[in-house]
């Protein structure tokens, strides 16, 4: 069951988006999934209470770093995938959330390259795994990119950072209107109205890609086991 952590210490960087994106994907795929929404803005729970239910989705609402390792233990056997949604601040909740993972995704905008949120958790990461001995893989997610931008200008983002040596995934999750209007609404993309979204198609072709990525990266065999995730960080 792995577990799956969006983060990035600034607000906006596109991290709930891709949250319900992904979770809302794996569903679509077939898998079980449970969002544990640890923002207390509650975005996705507000989201969730928008849209019909799903037997495949569950959403805790509230999750603190005391209480994230239990709603993971609690509901291990009743998930296939985790995925986490973290406030946009620097807490002893990320490096916990960090530490339970099995992969952090780090949202980063395309364009603006505003990375500084997201060079706080890479350089946390690193803190973990030479302090602590603590390795997590994990990429950036290039977000609201343009659809416009060429892949030149993509393929010199990637190489930036892959001099970095960060992984970054091959799906960018594009700028589109339907990613805004799923939290207006509620549902999935998937019960959208093609009429009335524009570039709706292209959207689920986006989401659909970006989610099949990340089985890929984070198979469901070969997660590491609870009593391995809890870690004590600053
Ligand atoms: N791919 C995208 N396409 C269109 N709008 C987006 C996209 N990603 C994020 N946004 C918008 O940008 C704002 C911030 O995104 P959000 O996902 O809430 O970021 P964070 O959770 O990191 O604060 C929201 O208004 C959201 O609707
Ligand atoms: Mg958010």
């Amino acid at each position: 069951m792995p577990v799956i952590t969006f983060a990035n210490t600034k607000g906006g960087a596109g991290k709930t988006t891709a949250v319900l994106l992904l979770a809302t994907e794996l569903v679509q795929q077939g898998y079980r999934v449970t969002i544990l929404d640890a923002d207390p803005q509650r975005w996705i729970s507000r989201w969730h209470q928008l849209s019909p239910p799903d037997e495949k989705l569950r959403v805790i609402s509230y999750v603190t770093q005391s209480s994230i390792d239990r709603h993971i233990s609690e509901n291990l056997y009743k998930t296939d995938y985790f995925v986490v949604d973290l406030p946009g601040a620097q807490t002893p909740l990320l490096a916990k959330a960090i530490g339970l993972s099995d992969h952090v995704l780090i949202p980063i905008q395309g364009c603006a390259m505003d990375a500084q949120g997201g060079a706080n958790v890479l350089e946390l990461l690193r803190f973990l795994e030479d302090k602590g001995g603590i390795k997590v893989p994990h990429s950036v997610v290039l977000t609201r990119v343009n659809s416009m931008v060429t892949t030149r200008a993509l393929l010199a983002v990637k190489m930036l950072l892959s001099e970095r040596r960060v992984e970054v995934l091959d799906t960018p999750i594009i700028e589109r209107a339907a990613f805004r209007d799923i939290f207006d609404l509620g549902g999935t993309l998937h019960s959208m109205d093609e009429g009335r979204i524009s570039n709706l198609d292209k959207a689920r072709q986006n989401a659909r890609a970006f989610a099949l990525e990340m089985i890929r990266r984070a198979p469901l065999r070969g997660t590491k086991p609870l009593s391995s995730r809890i870690v004590h960080a600053a």
